[in-house]
């Protein structure tokens, strides 16, 4: 017999007939061995194994009975979110079973975890960002002003670095021959890795150039591999830009050399030495509801809106940083952005309470993240007060 699984729903609001006839109705419908239903007292008991919703919608959609009670019962269901797939079937039940590992701790452990970065030499020993350079934007180039900085001194990094293109920065030639790109990245990443805490966090957000056939998302996870950082994971950022989808076809209709075309960008997410990040429990700020959404790691979010009035090409939505901020790091944290540009990071971290250095090497970009943090009233509603209202 299959092994069920019971939800269970408080019927007492419904008249009593209504809740005997959507049983009846349901299990003359579906047969026994997939689900059931029965009354208990107030309440009704929902047993699964499988079931195919389309059937269920349209058994709902054919019912001569007050269908309220059947909807309730359809939204529970549908919202169950662990379940397998047969064939048109939502699976319940026993899916998880078939697909347990045995031993997954002791054979995670042979297999060995990030082993990659296991023979690092990375100090334990964390230092303080010397107070002069504590919630300030700093006009430098990035390769000289981070050597300024001690060894292990940031709590998280969030960044965007140019992604070579060609768009019109205020200073910066984004058009480089790519080893050179490469070259210039890689020595100001070094530096960020030497100044990240041990435990500290490293989000860098990039996008391939698809028409330079460019994986840069890989070409930069294979340079922090082989400087011994940990991979915590990769974040999707859809950001449903679909006006793309219907140009620049490749070779039309033919397999030749169809070009594919993408409505979202990459976040990947390293770690210095060790996965876990110790931190003060009072200094967490995320809710209950962020971090069950937030976890999934697939983010839908609208770009930037606002660029022309910021006068910056390239910069990421406040939203894409709050959620990287407070998933990964704690208030009071130190963030560091070495490509700041019009400063979003910088103003997100002193919104959510951390501190903050942004370095850019545009004069006017660093004017307009300091215009940014000054505007940003302290008094200013918060952003857990805005994320509650989008909810
Ligand atoms: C993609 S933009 C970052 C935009 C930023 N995330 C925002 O939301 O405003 C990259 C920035 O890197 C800056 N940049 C390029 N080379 C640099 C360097 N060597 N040092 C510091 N900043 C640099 C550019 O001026 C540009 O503003």
């Amino acid at each position: 017999m299959a092994d069920y699984r019971e939800e269970i729903l408080d019927v007492s609001s419904f008249p009593i007939e209504e809740s005997e006839r959507l049983v009846y109705a349901f299990n003359y419908k579906f047969p026994k061995k997939d689900a059931y239903m029965f009354l208990e007292g107030p309440s009704l008991h929902i047993k699964l194994y499988q079931l195919d919703m389309t059937k269920y919608r349209e058994f709902l959609d054919g019912l001569d009975i007050s269908t309220e009670l059947a909807e309730q019962v359809y939204d529970i269901i549908d919202s169950i979110g662990s379940y397998g797939i047969n064939g048109n079937k939502r699976l319940f039940s026993g899916y998880n079973a078939e697909r347990k590992v045995i031993n997954r701790k002791a054979k995670e452990q042979s297999r060995s975890k990030h082993y990659y970065a296991s023979d690092h030499n990375f100090s334990k020993v964390n230092n303080e960002l010397p107070s002069a350079y504590e919630n300030k934007i700093i006009c430098a180039d990035s390769l000289d002003f981070l050597k300024k900085l001690p060894d292990n001194c940031i709590d998280i990094i969030v960044t965007s670095p140019p992604y070579n293109f060609g768009l019109e920065y205020d200073t910066h030639n984004d058009t480089a021959r790519w080893n050179e790109y490469f070259d210039m990245l890689f020595a100001i990443f070094e530096e960020c890795i030497r100044v990240l805490k041990y435990g500290g966090r490293f989000a860098v957000n990039v996008q391939p150039l698809y028409s330079d056939y460019i994986p840069i998302h890989h070409i930069i996870s294979n340079f922090f591999i082989q400087n011994k950082m940990i991979w915590k994971g990769e974040i999707l950022w859809e950001k449903n830009n679909y006006n793309c989808k219907y140009s620049s076809w490749g070779s039309w209709k033919s397999p030749s050399s169809p070009y594919l075309k993408y409505t979202w960008e990459f976040v990947e997410l390293y770690c210095k030495g060790d996965l876990k990040k110790p931190g003060k429990k009072e200094n967490i700020d995320i809710t209950a509801e962020e971090f069950k959404s937030w976890v999934v790691a697939k983010w839908s979010i609208a770009p930037e809106r606002n660029m022309s009035e910021y006068g910056h090409p390239a910069m990421f939505p406040e939203e894409l940083v709050e959620r990287i901020l407070k998933l990964f790091s704690y208030q009071n944290d130190v963030v560091l952005d070495p490509f700041n540009g019009a400063g979003t990071t910088t103003v997100v971290a002193k919104k959510t309470g951390r501190r903050y250095l942004g370095i850019d090497i545009s004069e006017e970009y660093c004017r307009t993240a300091q215009k940014r943090i000054d505007e940003c009233d302290l008094g200013q509603q918060s952003l857990l007060d805005k994320a509650s209202e989008r909810t």
